[in-house]
């Protein structure tokens, strides 16, 4: 693949997408299906989770509780076809410059490329500097793992800990908790925490807990200029200096024995004393909340081992090649967006919530929150105008059997209507050397299974998933239509995470390409940090003040008040 050929847009591609034949056609036939209920639906076909499942890369997806039928996802492709989604996907993985507003690159496939491959960007193959990143990252895993990764005074490091925030740790957070299972055996053991909150609360519970000799911080920050990361690393370098410098000389030592940086700015990692040897680089092609798959894995590759960071590349790319190459009605990132699509635009379906049924994936849906809500909350179109239509619909989610003691009320009878992503492994558990306690585990897991299910049934059928029981007042009832996906992996491993991460990510580049907007870059978070800035000087200063509004100032003054008293 090279970027040197320019890829052609959609011939004859509308204006605003939402001018073109098939945004109509499909205007015109969500009025059709407005009225139409999901059981009505199913009553009518049989045939409708056949129809609607497709398999690829160890997952299988079940879009039949979808509100649609054959006709809207022809009209639906018709439409990824009207917005070029053939061309920007090519366009995507030969590394053209689809980040327009940054005007680079978005290569987080390149990441997972096998070391075989070849990808020029601007005229440069990008693949080798990618596995030199990776053959760093496994030295130095190794030599964790072997106990050698000695602390200043001579003890081996035990605890590392990540600083980093958004992309610097949702992803490897996510990631090391889905994957402990896959721990290598008999080598010595690190454990890995995650700190991100710039208010310091759970570095401090760290420092209570960690012994300084025996810890070190992983400095997570692609840019090297987020305040809550630097907050957080210069807390923990003073921790470290003052419990173990004795003489000058020991301060070196200790930033290079309790310090890696992670970074795409060498420069700015050699400023705050990151030593040349503990600075793993990636590059400005690759956006934050992409970047799990090289240098800001480093956590993971620490918990699970450089072999299974490797499957977890190679699931993903698996992916990418599906992405790539599988014709639009059976890609799954396609489908999967063109569903939202349909929800968003078509059906007025605007809140989008994510259910893992496996305690493994406690952190996917804050990983994807950040994934879907930064890359797509836009409203700007690439050319510059303000869109005529709704994009990334809010999102968010939790594990699914205790949301179903916490929000699931409001899925089935609140008055929103809510698409929904149930997510579960098809086996669990047959590793289990005890025979008792897997048969235990086993059931569990099958209990877990049919929750998932029920509740996408009565999600989808409202009442009728129960025999009739007589007639039940209001408040007892269901009223079900609400749209759901079902997401099955073969097992939850590392080629299948990688997996299931890379669907969420090309479902978003999709979505964005019908949208029109860049998934890539983030402008809508700049003013708040400008804003923090000034605000922290007024506090700090008690200077400024009365340039603030009135709330503001109130709640300032308040803070002064309580320091005082
Ligand atoms: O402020 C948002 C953001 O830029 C995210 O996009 C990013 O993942 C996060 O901050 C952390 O940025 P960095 O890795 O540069 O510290």
């Amino acid at each position: 693949m090279s970027s040197s050929a320019p890829i052609d847009s959609a011939p004859n591609a509308p204006a605003s997408i939402d001018q073109s034949p098939a945004w109509r056609a499909l205007s015109a036939h969500a009025e059709d299906m407005r009225d139409v209920h999901l059981k009505d639906l199913f009553r009518a076909s049989g045939e409708r989770h056949l129809a609607f499942t497709r398999r690829a890369a160890g997952l299988m997806l079940d879009l039949s509780k979808q509100r649609w039928h054959d006709e809207t996802l022809h009209k639906l492709l018709d439409l990824a076809r009207d917005a070029g989604v053939p061309q920007a996907i090519a366009r995507l993985l030969a590394g053209e410059r689809v980040n327009r507003s940054e005007d680079r690159p978005a290569l987080h496939t390149a990441l997972r490329l096998p070391v075989d491959a070849r990808l020029e960007v601007d005229g440069e193959d990008v693949v080798p500097a990618v596995h030199e990143t990776l053959a760093h990252m496994a030295a130095m895993v190794e030599k964790f793992h072997a106990g050698q990764w000695r602390g200043a005074t001579g003890k081996a490091v035990t605890d590392v800990v990540n600083l980093g925030v958004g992309g610097s740790d949702l992803g490897p957070l996510m990631v090391t908790h889905a994957l402990a299972d896959y721990r290598p055996r008999d080598v010595h053991s690190v454990e890995v925490h995650f700190a991100s909150t710039m208010d310091g609360s759970q570095l401090a519970d760290y420092l209570t807990r960690l012994n300084p000799e025996t810890t070190l911080f992983v400095l997570s920050s692609k840019s090297f200029t987020t305040i809550d990361t630097l907050s957080n690393a210069r807390t923990a370098r003073d921790w470290l200096l003052s419990h173990l410098v004795n003489g000058d000389g020991d301060r070196d030592l200790v930033m290079r024995q309790h310090f890696i940086g992670v970074s795409a700015s060498r420069e700015k990692m050699c400023e705050w004393g990151v030593s040349d040897a503990n600075q793993l680089e990636f590059w400005e092609w690759v956006g934050g909340r992409y970047s799990l798959w090289g240098a800001i894995g480093l956590p993971i590759a620490l918990v699970v081992g450089m072999q299974n960071f490797h499957a977890l590349l190679a699931g993903a790319h698996a992916m990418d090649r599906h992405f790539a190459t599988a014709e639009l009605d059976d890609n799954l990132p396609v489908l999967l967006a063109l569903a939202g699509i349909w929800n968003v635009n078509f059906l007025d379906v605007r809140a989008h919530s994510i259910l893992p049924y496996d305690g493994r994936l406690e952190f996917f849906a804050s990983y994807l929150e950040q994934l879907e809500m930064e890359s797509n909350g836009k409203s700007v179109t690439n050319a510059g105008d303000v869109t005529a239509y709704s994009t990334c619909p809010v999102l968010w989610g939790q594990l699914g059997p205790n949301a179903q003691h916490a929000f699931y009320q409001l899925l089935h009878q609140g008055t929103q209507a809510v698409e929904c992503d149930f997510i579960a492994p098809m086996r669990r558990y047959d590793r289990v050397e005890d025979n008792a306690t897997r048969a235990h585990l086993k059931a569990q897991h099958r209990l877990t299974l049919a929750n998932c299910f029920a509740q996408s049934r009565v999600l989808m059928l409202g009442d009728e998933a129960i025999e009739d029981d007589g007639p039940r007042p209001l408040h007892k009832r269901y009223r079900g239509n609400q749209p759901s996906t079902t997401l099955l992996l073969e097992r939850l491993t590392p080629e299948t995470l990688g997996a299931l991460i890379a669907l969420y990510e090309h479902k978003v580049f999709v979505q964005a390409t019908i949208w029109d907007i860049n998934p890539f870059d983030q402008w809508g978070v700049e003013l708040g940090k400008k804003i923090a800035t000034q605000a922290e000087q007024v506090m700090a200063s008690h200077d400024g003040l009365e340039s603030l509004d009135a709330s503001s100032r109130g709640l300032i003054e308040a803070i002064w008040r309580a320091e005082e008293s």
